[in-house]
Formats: structure tokens, sequence, C-alpha cells
């Protein structure tokens, strides 16, 4: 039997594509928030789920190791896309991606003098396009998590994050100055396997398409 395999990870991106899993009739038999298996049986014997980190699932599907993956357009654009075909944008995990300061640095004269900003960030890409774009010179500096410390801390003048609620920013005394791009979560592909599985693979991206337009 041809096996099919999905990429996913823990946490937002697995609580809000289990709706579309249920829809597309792949429901992992366990709850990996629980388990502590990485490989997790579904309702289909021919379909199993692999838990991967958020930024790992482009790399898993790009190599073949997974037919396909639910992965952050974030994650997507500093992945770059090799090898990936991305058929639908699921419409779920929504943020925006953003540049904050703290609430009492002045982000608009600092760049109209053209200082050199120092700027936190895990999306390196994103960020480097983006002031590039917009003239301004940086320093970036890399970080896994909670860029929301850096400025806080003295590390950076600005950070480029996520933005869902505001919560997180008001919380720590930041601002949000400038979206970069709309976040959302995007169904992806292996280009290879969508020639070799596609008579596999093309219903279950229909049942995610039309679970999507039911959810939505
Ligand atoms: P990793 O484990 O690889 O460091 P992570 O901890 O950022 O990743 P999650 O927090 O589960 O992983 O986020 C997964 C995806 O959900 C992100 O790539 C992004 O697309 C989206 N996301 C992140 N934060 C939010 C948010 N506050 N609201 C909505 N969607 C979000
Ligand atoms: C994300 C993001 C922000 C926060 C924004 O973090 O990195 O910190 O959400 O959401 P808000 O605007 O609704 O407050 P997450 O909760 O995923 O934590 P993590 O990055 O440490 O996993």
């Amino acid at each position: 039997m041809l096996t099919i395999t999905l990429a996913l990870s823990k946490g937002r991106i697995f609580d809000e594509t289990l709706p579309l899993l249920d829809a597309a009739g792949i429901a992992p038999l366990e709850d990996p928030e629980t388990s502590r298996k990485l490989i997790l049986p579904t309702r289909r014997a021919d379909v199993r789920l692999v838990v991967v980190r958020a930024s790992d699932t482009p790399t898993y599907v790009q190599y073949g190791a997974a037919d396909l993956g639910i992965a952050g357009k974030d994650v997507l654009y500093e992945h770059g896309g090799a090898g990936l075909y991305q058929p639908l944008d699921l419409g779920i995990a929504v943020c925006r991606m953003m540049v904050a300061v703290r609430a009492d640095f002045d982000y608009a004269s600092a760049v109209r003098q053209g200082a050199r900003l120092r700027v936190a960030t895990k999306y390196l890409r994103a960020a480097r396009e983006h002031f590039a774009a917009k003239g301004v010179h940086v320093d970036l500096i890399k970080l896994y998590g909670s860029m929301e410390l850096a400025p806080l801390a003295g590390l950076a003048d600005a950070i480029v994050d996520l933005v869902a609620t505001g919560n997180t920013l008001r919380d720590n005394n930041l601002r949000a100055v400038e979206e970069i791009m709309p976040i959302s979560a995007r169904l992806i592909v292996n280009q290879a396997a969508l020639k070799l599985k596609r008579a596999a693979l093309q219903p279950l991206i229909e049942a995610f398409e039309g679970a999507r337009v039911a959810h939505a």
C-alpha cells in the first residue's frame, strides 16, 4: 500500500489544523500533545503524521521525507520554497509579520536621520529584504524566540516578529511601526511526490480545500 506522510508541528498549527484533518478523514489516533511518539497513525491506514518543529516542516517536505505538510508563510518565506508546491492558503494561524520598537523609541525620526538600526529577529530573510527595500541600514541579530525581550534588554533598537492580538507587544511596552507581510498557514506538497503519487494526493488536497471553505 502506498503510504502518504503529512508533516505537522505541535501547538498552534496542529490545534488549528485538527478540524481540517478531521474533515479530510485523517485525524490522528493519538494526541500529539500528550504522546511522545513522533510518527502517528491516523484514521486512514495509508496516511501517517510526522511531528516536527514548525521551522523544519518545509525541509521534511522539500526532501520528500513527508509528501505534504502545513507551514506558516513566515517559515516558508525563510525556507525559500525550493521543491515545494503550495496549492492552498488554509486561512489558519493568521497573524502579521511586523517591525516593533519600544514605545518610547522614535522610529520615524531614526529612519529619517538615516540611523543604522540594530534589528533582532528569527526572520532574517524577510527583515533583510524589508529594510533593503526601504533603504534603511540595519545590523541583523539572529534570535530563536522571545524577540520582544531584545529592545527591553538593550540588545536591539527594533524587532521583526509576528503579531496577532497585539497583547505581547502591549504587555512589554512595545509598539508595532510597520507591517512586513500578512501571515497564514499553507498546505505544502513535495513537487516530485505530486507527480508520482498524484492519484493519492489530489483527493487529499481537495479534501483540505473543501474543509477550508467550510471552516472559513
Ligand atoms: P519553532 O518551534 O520552530 O521555533 P514556533 O514556536 O514559532 O516554531 P508556533 O508558535 O507553533 O511555532 O507557530 C507556528 C506558526 O504559527 C508560525 O510559523 C506562524 O505562522 C503562526 N503563528 C505564530 N504566532 C502566531 C500567533 N500569535 N497567532 C497566529 N499565528 C501565529
Ligand atoms: C507568537 C509571536 C509573538 C506572539 C504574538 O509567539 O512570536 O510573541 O505570538 O501574538 P499576540 O500578538 O497575540 O500577542 P508564540 O505565542 O507562538 O510563542 P513562541 O514564539 O515563544 O512559540
